[in-house]
């Protein structure tokens, strides 16, 4: 399995390229910004996947594409221009340069901000219809649709994560619900790189966390069986943990969903 990741500089690329260092053959390390250099078995190159051509070319050779690269946050403010260059134009690269390169599978990290508007009193699954809380929820219910459409039109398999919150712990009580820590979190993209025939499968990126509100089935058909639990910070949450604004706690995607897109009111029944 040779395996590109982008987004390698990034916080999740890092652990990612540090659990996995010696797993694959190649290990091919992208991101627009300086990485630090390849060790055995990597390949490290500056590439802004804004750059179609230069991504192709990076593909040569790949079999699995791990898509990390992009606007992390709903920026506060361009916010639209730049999830649209970074992670909307940005992910149908990822999915063109994979076909034209002959790759067999992405893996894309998507967010749980593409289901973020559904309340907490409704357990979610991989199949519910989106529901974004921003922009960047939109960005990523686009790369899941382009997702979609290159595994049913040609063939590409295709797995999107709906990550939770990526943290070293917990620090607030939604955190409780959908926190992945770093260990699972590579852990669900070795899964989602080496699950034998799947076609498109949506998964969230959580742990194996008491207060779930998300049924996470399509996970476990990865092989994914988490290991850590943000229970075992509640205590240290609940004592010292961020307070969660009020308008925030109905919805899955917490602040998110109260924050304003930049001219009216935001809050829906
Ligand atoms: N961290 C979380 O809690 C979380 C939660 C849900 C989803 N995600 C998603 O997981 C992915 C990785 O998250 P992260 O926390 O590591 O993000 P990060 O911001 O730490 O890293 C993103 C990386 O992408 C690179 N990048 C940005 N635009 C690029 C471009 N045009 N071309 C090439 N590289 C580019 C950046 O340089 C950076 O190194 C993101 O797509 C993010 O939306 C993360």
């Amino acid at each position: 399995m040779r395996v590109l990741m982008t987004g390698a500089a990034g916080g999740i690329g890092k652990e990612a390229r540090r659990q996995l260092a010696g797993r694959y053959p190649l290990l091919r390390l992208l991101d627009m910004v300086e990485i630090e250099p390849a060790g055995p078995g990597e390949e490290c190159l500056v590439v802004n996947i804004c750059d179609l051509e230069a991504l192709t070319a990076a593909m040569e050779g790949i079999d699995c594409v791990v898509h990390l690269a992009g606007m992390s946050v709903e920026p506060e403010s361009n916010a639209w221009e730049q999830v649209l260059s970074a992670n909307i134009a940005g992910t149908y690269n990822i999915y063109e340069a994979a076909r034209r390169a002959g790759v067999r599978r992405v893996v894309f990290a998507s967010s749980h901000h593409a289901v973020g508007y559904y309340r907490r009193s409704q357990t979610l699954t991989g199949t519910i219809a989106p529901r974004p809380d921003s922009y960047y929820g939109v960005s990523k219910v686009t790369g899941e649709a382009l997702g979609r459409l290159y595994a049913d039109k040609f063939g590409l398999s295709t797995v999107s994560l709906r990550i939770g919150a990526y943290r070293a712990k917990p620090t607030d009580v939604r955190h409780l619900s959908v926190w992945i820590s770093p260990r699972d979190m590579v852990e669900l993209l070795r899964c989602s790189i080496e699950a034998p025939l799947l076609h498109y499968v949506i998964a969230y990126g959580m742990s194996a966390n008491t207060r779930a509100i998300w049924d996470n089935r399509e996970a476990a058909v990865l092989g994914y069986r988490p290991v850590d639990n943000a229970e075992d910070y509640a205590a240290e949450v609940m004592s010292t943990g961020a307070p969660e604004l009020e308008e925030a706690k109905p919805f899955h995607g917490g602040w998110y969903c109260a924050w304003d897109l930049g001219s009216h009111g935001l809050f829906i029944d």
